[in-house]
């Protein structure tokens, strides 16, 4: 086991949808960041494939972790740890970063830690830069809203070296993924969000009131009595909600009026998203909220989330969008951290786990 370090130098792999990402951070100064990103060839299949995502990583993992070492100006002697991401994510695609990050780990003799991806996106707020001036460290009653094409969740983050709590997420479709199926219902390209995100602001959000999922009194309960999914998303109904209103609109040989549309399903995604966030964080007392995922780039979601973490008392940090969507930074952060907290690294025999709770920050 390593002594704690300071400042350990460490490198973060990450591949456990369609980014591979390498970052190399020193304690928590962020020294390199490099990712190199599928999307492009999944574009016709509009949404991310496996297979295509695993193979993809397999190429880039090499050429991205020399980009990283060369931009930090280190070599892989010079490393204290290896973190790479062993799940939740795409079994194929955590495969490829686990097993790299394993030969590498071994032919230097480094300590390895296999992380959650999850608790890794929080990690990313330990970064100088990101960390708002006021903090010295993360906050003890922080929550974390990750929204991306893989998931929705809410979390509460302790130490975070040692404790995450799942408090709620998505029951069927992660918020990007609704946003790149509606676009497709729609016709306006892949990835979804930016495209209705752009769309959206030409359009009225009130010309349609699409429901939002799971805030119905069964679901929700009380604070003294919860519903089975007070604190749970559920997209499904939306989309379909969606597609109906595109259906009526051809079935009469009319114009489907997708900025409205685009507009109005922007408007019920990101007030679900943000009332049922801020409820969570009143009723579990946390007063700091940070925001991650690739949907995090939403400009109305941002801009409710503010609002009214706001009106809550909840401080709320929105990190760089390129520090938002996965990346090999916020594993290398976390890494750094479980090196300074004494943690003990992985054994060697750990594999990728596509369900890796999130109470499990190391393996
Ligand atoms: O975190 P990320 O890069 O990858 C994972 O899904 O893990 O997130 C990508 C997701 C896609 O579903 C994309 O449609 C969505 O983030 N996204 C957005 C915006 N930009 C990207 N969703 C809404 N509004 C945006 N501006
Ligand atoms: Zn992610």
């Amino acid at each position: 086991m390593p002594t704690a370090t300071a400042a350990p130098l460490v490198l973060g792999i990450e591949s456990s949808c369609d980014e591979t990402g390498v970052g190399v951070v020193r304690g928590t100064a962020l020294l390199a960041h490099e990712v190199a990103s599928s999307v492009e060839e999944h574009v016709r299949f509009g949404g991310v494939i496996p297979e295509i995502a695993a193979r993809a990583h397999l190429e880039a993992l090499v050429p991205t972790i020399r980009r990283a070492l060369d931009t930090a100006d280190v070599t892989l002697a010079d490393l204290d740890a290896i973190a790479v991401t062993s799940g939740p994510g795409l079994a194929g695609a955590l495969m490829v970063g686990v097993a790299g990050a394993k030969a590498l780990a071994t032919a230097l003799g480094t300590p390895l830690y296999g992380i959650n991806h999850l608790v890794a996106h929080v990690g990313v707020g330990m970064l100088d830069g990101v960390r708002p001036a006021q903090w010295d460290d993360l906050p003890e009653d922080l929550g974390a809203l990750l929204v991306s094409g893989g998931h929705t969740e809410i979390l509460r983050v302790g130490r975070i070296s040692s404790e995450a709590e799942l408090l709620g997420s998505t029951i069927d479709d992660a918020a990007g993924e609704a946003y790149d199926k509606v676009a497709r219902l729609i016709g306006a390209g892949y990835p979804g969000g930016p495209v209705i995100d752009r769309l959206a602001a030409q359009g009225d959000p009130t010309a349609f009131r699409f429901p939002r999922g799971l805030t119905a009194g069964k679901f929700v309960g009380s604070a003294e009595e919860p519903g089975p999914h007070r604190h749970d998303w559920s997209f499904s109904g939306l989309k379909t909600a969606v597609s109906r209103a595109v259906e009526q609109f051809e079935a009469r040989g009319l114009e489907v009026p997708r900025a409205d549309i685009a507009a109005s399903f922007q408007e019920a995604v990101a007030d679900v998203i943000t009332a049922k966030a801020v409820r969570a964080c009143r009723e579990h007392g946390l007063t700091h909220l940070m925001l991650g995922g690739g949907v995090a780039a939403n400009s109305r979601l941002r801009a409710l989330l503010a609002d009214r973490c706001r009106s809550a008392g909840i401080e709320l940090t929105v990190p760089p969008v390129n520090l938002c969507t996965d990346n090999g930074a916020m594993v290398a952060a976390l890494g750094a951290r479980l090196v300074r907290d004494g943690v003990a690294p992985s054994d060697a025999w750990f594999g990728a786990d596509p369900g890796q709770p999130v109470e499990v920050v190391s393996v």
